[in-house]
């Protein structure tokens, strides 16, 4: 009421009240535009797992310095996939321009991708902090040894990332060289490349099923049959794989109708095909089938296997065939509301197969990178309209590609993670 009244004597006084008014509404306007340029927005910025919230905290590095290093004893119950994507200056770790071994669509901005805010963010785990990525000691650490990444383009998109990554401590470019001689176009088979000066090899094998498919039982009758999945066997190119020293499977992706029953692709178990088997049901039997045979095939003393867990999508407005976008995302998400219950299917089905699993081993057989969580608020890293190679030009708007990653961008914090998990491996052997 005090207020009220004091507003109705202030009405006399109106028309300076106005020109009060508009001085501060300029002020304000004029303040804005000294503090809102994109570096102080971004430092303010922190994404919480817990509130969903935005931020204005003076984020300055000095609360990182606080918490225990992931690599010391202290920090190695840390879980490193929980914490926030933090700004940092710092990044990224390598341009796309000095990478030969990327694919043209992973080159986003020179494909014309006008922002860069994508390749700044970092991932800072909440209790610990992960070691800065170092090449010359991955390298060094992977001398005489085999790196492999198996699954599907998603897999191939993280193999690209960690080539680059490497790539930034060798001077000698012609030093690092694919052993047959093949170029990084080739998106069949499989490509092996060598880092002569470490003898040490980063290998990709496409397997976007991780199982086996091939050809249909003799005899089968249904012309419907093209190709089966053959849920209880491994992919060919396991025995190519068996014996690296480092394994990252990931799978997921090419788990649906369209590039499978569609397809005249059906399941297979034994010499069985089962017409009526859904896609969900079959994805889960082939991770049951992988983790089986990571427990009974790998030896462990040699072989770290790590499994990546699904990478979310961000289609808005449809999917990849139905016109779905992401092209206008430059922000990370603050929640992960634009993930579809498909992926955290994917996501659940894999960790429910390992629990079932856990109690028939030493549980060490198998490490998980467990990024959907993570990567599920990254919806501004995809490659979206530019894809399409430098000399092309972005693509229409309604052929998007919401699925594969940016380079640099979220692959890198994927083997960010990957680096540590694999110095920690190295640290508790020696
Ligand atoms: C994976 O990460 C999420 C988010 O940090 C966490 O809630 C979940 O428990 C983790 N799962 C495993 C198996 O580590
Ligand atoms: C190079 O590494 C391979 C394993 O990847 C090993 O078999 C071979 O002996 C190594 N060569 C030398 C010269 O150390
Ligand atoms: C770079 O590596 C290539 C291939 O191993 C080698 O032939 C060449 O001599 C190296 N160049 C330098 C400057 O070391
Ligand atoms: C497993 O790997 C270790 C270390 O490379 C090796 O000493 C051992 O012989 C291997 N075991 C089998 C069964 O191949
Ligand atoms: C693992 O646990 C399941 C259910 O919890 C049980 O049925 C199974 O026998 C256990 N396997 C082993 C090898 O202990």
């Amino acid at each position: 009421m005090n207020m009220f009244k004091k507003i109705k004597r202030l009405k006399l006084l109106e028309p300076s009240l106005g020109v009060i008014g508009l001085f501060f509404a300029t002020v304000s306007v004029i303040f804005c535009f000294f503090y809102l340029d994109y570096r102080a927005v971004a430092k303010g910025l922190q994404f919480s797992t817990q509130s969903e919230r935005l931020l204005w905290s003076k984020f300055d590095g000095s609360s990182e310095s606080k918490k225990v290093e992931y690599l010391s004893e202290e920090g190695s119950g840390c879980d490193v996939f929980e914490g926030d994507w933090v700004w940092d200056e710092n990044y990224p770790l390598y341009q796309s321009r000095d990478c030969r071994f990327l694919d043209d669509g992973f080159r986003c901005s020179e494909n014309g991708r006008p922002d860069l805010f994508y390749t700044k963010w970092r991932w800072q785990p909440k209790d610990c902090n992960l070691p800065r990525f170092d090449a010359k000691m991955m390298l060094e650490k992977l001398q005489n040894k085999r790196l492999v990444f198996v699954g599907d383009s998603i897999g191939r998109n993280q193999w690209e990332s960690i080539l680059c990554m490497l790539s930034s401590a060798v001077p000698n470019k012609s030093a690092i060289y694919e052993v047959n001689g093949l170029p990084i176009t080739k998106h069949k088979g499989f490509l092996v490349f060598k880092f002569e000066e470490y003898n040490c090899t980063v290998e990709y094998y496409r397997a976007p099923f991780l199982v086996l498919q091939s050809r249909p039982p003799p005899g089968t009758s249904s012309s419907k049959i093209k190709t089966t999945l053959k849920l209880d066997q491994m992919d060919w190119s396991s025995l190519k794989w068996r014996d690296a020293d480092v394994l990252v499977f990931n799978t997921g992706h090419w788990w649906n109708y369209e590039k499978t029953i569609r397809g005249g692709c059906y399941f297979q178990e034994g010499a069985e095909v089962n017409m009526e088997m859904k896609v969900d049901g079959a994805y889960r039997r082939s991770i049951e089938t992988v983790v089986d045979w990571i427990h009974r095939q790998v030896n462990h003393s040699k072989t770290q296997v790590f499994f990546r867990t699904y990478a979310p999508v961000h289609f808005r407005g449809g999917d990849w065939r139905t016109g779905g976008h992401c092209h206008s995302e430059t922000l990370p998400e603050l929640g992960s509301s634009l993930v579809s219950s498909h992926t955290w299917s994917r996501w659940s089905v894999f960790l429910d197969v390992l629990s079932d699993h856990s109690n028939v081993s030493d549980g060490k057989a198998l490490e998980v990178l467990n990024v959907t969580h993570m990567t599920s608020r990254r919806k501004d890293g995809h490659s979206s309209v530019y894809y399409l190679g430098p000399k092309v030009g972005p693509a229409p708007l309604h052929r998007q590609d919401c699925s594969h990653w940016c380079l640099p961008g979220v692959p890198d914090a994927w083997n960010e993670l990957l680096y540590a998990l694999f110095l920690n491996r190295e640290a508790t052997r020696s």
